[in-house]
């Protein structure tokens, strides 16, 4: 499995900002050569001229990860550039809010079309270089601790999340028992101290919704915001976050949980699955709001369920 990195070749995707920019400095730390892919021309250009600064061999390729010509040119790219890839970070995404009833079309079929299909665009088209390689090699596919849960308000983005999970777990079992070179993780933090909660900003015009159709922010709105604000703000440090996935690519790890703070409530999720199956809300239930008991209908267990 992949444990040396020293001038062999990554690739990561949505790495202009967040955690995929901290793959890309920790890639370069780590002496390789580094594609960076992202969606968002400035930051792109700015990030490879500040990794190319510090001395990385790095080339940046315009891509949108939706689109899977895009996504095959990169790869055309890279093999053009370096002659070869040994590490795939299937990184890039995007937030959405919002109930399910809420959600247009539009929002589905952007952040699916992102999170999810973007790493299914990631694996479709590097796995094959990657086998015929015949060489250690790696894929990392960027989820999120909401793809081992459920939760409110994010439909969409949860949706995306436990794809890529379920994605990532069928890969790594095929690709154990075909006996590859190609190790396989799926990487689920917590809140982590990035752009996400501006996602909004790489969002392409076909898929905006209507202006008319966006509700007028209230003040418990707005409220909400900037609590959803305050948590990434104080969230983990993508290096950190990187250090993590390195490490968990060494010793060839399948799950990398960076917030072990949180497996409490994955643990108390696959109870749930055993036990009364109703899915476990992101309140204790003793603050659960009177309306969303309603809409869940749950079972008041006033003593003190968390
Ligand atoms: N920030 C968190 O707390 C957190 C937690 C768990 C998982 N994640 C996941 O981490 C990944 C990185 O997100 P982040 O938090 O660093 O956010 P971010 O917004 O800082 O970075 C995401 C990057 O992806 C790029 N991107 C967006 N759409 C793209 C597209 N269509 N094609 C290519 N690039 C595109 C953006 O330009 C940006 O550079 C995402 O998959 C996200 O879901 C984030």
């Amino acid at each position: 499995m992949l444990r040396e990195f020293e001038g062999k070749v990554a690739v990561i995707t949505g790495a202009a900002g967040g955690i995929g920019r901290g793959l890309a400095e920790k890639s370069v730390t780590e002496g390789m050569k580094v594609v960076l892919a992202d969606v968002e021309e400035a930051a792109l250009r700015k990030t490879e001229a500040e990794l190319r600064a510090r001395g990385g061999d790095v080339i940046a390729v315009l891509t949108d990860v939706s689109r899977p010509e895009q996504v095959q040119h990169l790869a055309e790219q890279t093999l053009k550039t370096f002659g070869a890839v040994h590490l795939l970070c299937n990184n890039a995404g995007v937030g959405a809010g919002g109930l399910v009833r809420e959600h247009t079309l539009a929002d589905w079929q952007w952040v699916l079309g992102v999170n999810l299909f973007g790493v299914i665009y990631g694996v479709h088209t590097f796995l094959p270089v990657m086998l015929k390689q015949g060489v250690e090699c790696h894929i990392v596919n960027t989820a999120s601790v909401e793809g081992l849960w459920s939760r409110l308000r994010s439909a969409s983005y949860q949706v995306s999340k436990h794809g890529v999970v379920a994605l990532s777990e069928v890969l790594k079992l095929e690709l154990a028992f075909e006996e590859t070179r190609v190790g396989v993780s799926v990487l689920c933090p917590g809140a982590v101290n990035t752009g996400i909660v501006d996602s909004g900003r790489n969002r392409p015009t076909h898929l905006q919704n209507p202006i008319e159709s966006i509700p007028v922010a209230t003040p418990e709105m707005e409220k909400r915001i900037a609590q959803v604000r305050q948590a990434f703000a104080s969230g983990m440090n993508p290096l950190t976050v990187a250090d993590q996935v390195f490490n968990a690519i060494r010793e060839d790890r399948f799950y990398i949980l960076t917030h072990p703070e949180l497996n409490e409530r994955i643990q108390q999720r696959i109870g749930r699955i055993l036990t009364d199956g109703v899915p476990l809300p992101d309140f204790t239930l003793s603050t659960m709001p009177q309306d969303m008991r309603r809409l869940f209908g749950i079972q008041l267990q006033e003593d003190g369920e968390k």
